[in-house]
């Protein structure tokens, strides 16, 4: 449940946890977050994003949360983002991060990314079918939120299924971005690291999500299988690299998820940056909640009145 005690801490700061109007309660893992607020004199009410009842300059800060349905309306999400006076993470790091073409530009910067070919709404659709060895591919939105619309195909076999599913999302005037499925996932993971505030904070392995092609269901995510996880050296160290290229002091983002998977080498690769609305998976970590309470509470922009009723 979440605590809101109104009477008890009228003169406390005011932090909205932004969410979607499919989980106006928040995401479990989130709700963590209200009492370790509480605990540091805070006050954190659920506000949906797209609700045109909520004042957003009412809040002394609104940390974006579970705005898991814009993928379909990025625009007006990143002009209602335009519109928060105080918004964490900020509305030019949420326009960079909810398109991927952020991953060019890491790529550019020498960043290992996952192999992608990128595909306009415009372009004509060649699968390259491969005429030796048999191979799997993913084909997934630029604009992106929990696997959703994203599917995995075995070539040649169900390359009619992976065109079709690509010229889906071309009709509906979005980017298409096609790699190679890396099936190492399948048995090591993917793994994401977090940062909060710019400093490691905790990493979790998620299991593989994929297993066929794009049923369209219409879900706000797919499923996952998350455990902690202690990332090897070259995550840890990539990682790094990556907070380090990234367009924005790292200080300065409340949260930061790396999400990598093993290439085929071994080696880790990016597959994507979540800078707007990450799981955090707080609850995985026991200091976490903790963490993200005192960062919030250290961005708050003024001085906040004593709450003599906090412990
Ligand atoms: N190239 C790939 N190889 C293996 N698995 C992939 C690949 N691309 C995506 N996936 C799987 O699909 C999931 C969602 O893809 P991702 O790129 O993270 O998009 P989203 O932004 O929707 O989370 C990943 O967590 C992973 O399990
Ligand atoms: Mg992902």
């Amino acid at each position: 449940m979440i605590e809101q005690s109104y009477s008890a801490t009228r003169a406390a700061a005011r932090v909205a946890l932004v969410t979607c109007a499919e989980l106006p309660e928040l995401d479990p893992d989130d709700q963590s977050l209200v009492p370790a607020l509480a605990a540091a004199g805070i006050t954190a009410v659920p506000a949906v994003w797209d609700d045109p009842a909520v004042d957003w300059s009412a809040f002394d800060l609104a940390v974006v949360r579970n705005t898991w349905d814009y993928p379909k309306r990025r625009s007006e999400f990143t002009a209602w983002a335009g519109s928060v006076p105080q918004l964490a993470n900020a509305a030019d790091v949420i326009a960079w991060n909810t398109d991927k073409r952020y991953l060019r530009q890491l790529a550019d910067a020498g960043i290992p990314i996952v192999p992608t070919t990128w595909i306009e709404p415009g372009d004509p659709v060649h699968l390259d079918t491969g005429d030796t060895a048999a191979a799997e591919i993913v084909v997934k939105p630029a604009v992106s939120v929990g696997s959703v619309d994203t599917g995995r195909y075995r070539l040649p076999e169900q390359a009619g299924l992976a065109t079709a599913h690509i010229e889906r999302l071309q009709a509906a005037g979005r980017l298409v971005m096609v790699q190679p499925y890396l099936a190492d996932v399948d048995t090591a993971g993917e793994t994401a690291l977090l940062f909060i505030a710019g400093r490691y904070s905790h990493a979790i392995r998620k299991g593989a999500i994929l297993t066929g092609p794009d049923e369209g269901v219409e879900t706000l995510y797919q499923e996952e299988t998350i455990t902690p996880r202690t990332p090897s050296p070259a995550e840890h160290a990539l990682a790094e690299r990556v907070l380090a290229a990234l367009p924005f002091d790292r200080a300065s983002l409340l949260y930061a998820r790396v999400d990598l998977l093993p290439a085929a080498s071994g080696d880790p690769v990016v597959i994507e940056v979540e800078l707007t609305e990450p799981s955090l998976f707080l609850t995985t970590a026991a200091d976490a909640p903790d963490r993200l309470a005192a960062a919030i509470a250290d961005r708050l922009p003024a001085p906040r009145a004593e709450h003599p009723g906090s412990a």
